[in-house]
């Protein structure tokens, strides 16, 4: 790939300024400086990239994959209404190169957001087709019984369907703590599954998405993943 072309998908700026910051020499490829902007670059063997003397973000192309751990308070939406947008939270390099989120988290909800400018991958994960699993946890207000889990998991009816919803797992971890997977991702599922038992949601927190957990991500932060190294 050009180095000018490489530089553009990493979302440094047009084709005159990137030229010029590689005519000036002020970019500098794994600790050596590039001056000719049609070198040809290999963009899986960029491990650092500097702008002067300040460490540049080193996007993966052609396509980033970011877990972001969603804090409560934020929407999921590149235009938010009420609240902060999750976009907010990621350097703007990866706005401007067109990542959008893989389906959405309410504003309340915590825990595991995918983003990424994958649509095929985007597709994939949220396509009721291929049934990716997700978890989560769940914060209930009255005390619950076993005898939740199997209504959730038998199916029940969200108000505007003719079919009942079901959950594929769903286990008490205390009265208070439900543990709910769901295959589907329809608006609010899991407030409304919920509520279809007769209880309430507190909070919602989703622990994993498919493979992809928070691990040690606090509240806020975010990295990029390999989509091939998970599944
Ligand atoms: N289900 C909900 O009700 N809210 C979410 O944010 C995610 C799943």
């Amino acid at each position: 790939m050009q180095f000018i072309k490489y530089l553009q998908a990493q979302g440094l700026g047009s084709r005159k300024l990137c030229r010029s910051l590689i005519d000036d020499g002020r970019i500098a490829v794994n600790g050596g400086v590039i001056e000719d902007d049609k070198a040809e670059i290999d963009p899986a063997a960029v491990h650092s990239l500097h702008l002067d003397d300040e460490a540049l973000m080193v996007v993966p192309l052609p396509f980033f994959y970011v877990l972001l751990h969603k804090k409560g308070g934020y929407e999921t939406s590149h235009k938010p209404q009420h609240h902060p947008s999750v976009f907010s939270l990621l350097p703007d390099r990866l706005c401007l190169l067109g990542i959008q989120a893989v389906g959405r988290l309410d504003e309340d909800t915590t825990g595991v957001l995918l983003l990424t400018n994958d649509g095929a991958f985007n597709h994939r994960m949220t396509s009721p087709k291929h049934k990716v699993p997700k978890r989560y946890r769940v914060t209930l207000k009255h005390a619950a019984a076993e005898d939740v889990c199997a209504e959730l998991m038998g199916g029940v009816f969200l108000h505007d369907d003719e079919e009942t919803v079901c959950a594929d797992a769903a286990e008490l971890a205390d009265s208070h703590t439900l543990i709910l997977t769901i295959s589907q991702g329809r608006y609010h599922q899991v407030k409304r599954m919920v509520a279809a038992a007769g209880n309430r949601v507190e909070a919602l927190h989703r622990e994993a998405f498919g493979p992809w957990t928070l691990a040690d991500l606090a509240p806020g932060e975010w990295c990029f993943f390999n989509p091939d190294a998970a599944a």
